[in-house]
């Protein structure tokens, strides 16, 4: 929804929703990846002025550690404030009441709002019912949109390039929401994707038909056949909590882990991503080596934060 009575503005981010990746096309995230090198070189003086006055207020219905602290950071560096509850329980939500008066009280108190729910459609719910723009943080295993631009930005930093590289993906496909915002935003470049994860936890058929408008991907068991020739090894956790049954989560707890053997085998340059956080997936004694971009991914993601805050509450952008 726009919320706004006029039509697009410059950047096209103006004051509107961001809930899905399916909405943003190319042209969008280069406009994003461009606006977060020009945050990036910024100093902090010039930075502050983007969002001066401005307040983002969040609303965490689940777990987070980096996605919550890195719009606060990133609200702060370009000059705004935050508010907002970061454990549902301790609110009135307690007390019963909605998720659509929260986002209503939430959108009176904040120009900005920030929401991660376990349910799919919770965030598209709730700009609905807000009178400011949402951002997706995390909408059950659906989406989560500013991981992805994070996650592409990352790409784009690091090899130089998206377009023309092998990209695999392994772990929850079924339950990671990061993976499908992930594949929607590739879907925009000329990409080789190869999607790698134990049978039960493929990507899930209903989303497929979605996913192949847009890219053409190979799905595989076994990583051994992809592992030599991967430009990007993107790693994701089982997603636990997500499981209906504990003894599914039992048959394929620690099914893959990436070492340094596996390291031995890749490109020299290849690089591995997580959004974390991580379980016990990647090995920690991969960290130390030039392929490990995860804790970079992570600082990045403050980065791509801010920019998207200026560029959806600054009308002149960046
Ligand atoms: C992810 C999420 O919440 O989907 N975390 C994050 O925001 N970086 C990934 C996960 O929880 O595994």
């Amino acid at each position: 929804m726009l919320k706004v009575d006029k039509h697009d503005s410059e950047n096209g981010f103006y004051r509107r929703d961001v809930i899905s990746v399916k909405d943003l096309d190319r042209a969008q995230f280069e406009a994003l990846f461009a606006a977060t090198e020009r945050v990036m070189n910024m100093t902090p003086e010039q930075r502050r002025t983007l969002c001066a006055g401005s307040t983002l207020g969040y609303l965490f219905y689940e777990p987070s550690t980096r996605t919550r602290l890195s719009f606060d950071a990133a609200m702060a560096s370009v000059g705004g404030s935050s508010l907002g509850i970061s454990d549902v329980s301790s609110s009135s939500t307690h007390k019963g009441e909605s998720l659509a008066d929260t986002v209503r009280m939430m959108s009176i108190y904040s120009d900005v709002l920030v929401l991660r729910h376990k349910l799919d459609g919770s965030s598209r719910f709730a700009s609905e019912v807000s009178s400011k723009p949402v951002i997706n943080a995390g909408s059950g295993t659906e989406e989560h949109p500013t991981q992805a631009i994070q996650d592409l930005f990352t790409i784009r930093q690091e090899k130089r390039k998206i377009d023309g590289l092998k990209i695999g993906i392994i772990g929850d496909l079924k339950y990671g929401r990061t993976v499908y915002s992930l594949l929607y935003g590739l879907g925009n470049y000329d990409v080789d994707v190869r999607l790698i994860s134990p049978e039960p936890l493929k990507i899930r058929s209903d989303s497929t038909y979605e996913i192949r408008k847009r890219l053409e991907f190979v799905e595989s068991s076994d990583i051994s056949d992809h592992i030599e020739e991967l430009d990007v090894l993107y790693v994701t956790r089982i997603q636990k909590e997500r499981f209906p049954d504990a003894e599914e989560y039992l048959k394929v707890k620690g099914s893959y882990v990436v070492g340094l053997d596996m390291l031995r085998q890749m490109k020299r340059d290849a690089i591995i991503m997580h959004p974390l956080p991580r379980v016990d997936e990647i090995s920690p004694d991969v960290d130390a080596t030039d392929n490990a971009k995860y804790f970079r991914q992570a600082e990045y993601g403050m980065h791509t934060r801010a920019a998207l805050l200026a560029v959806m509450l600054n009308e002149k952008g960046v």
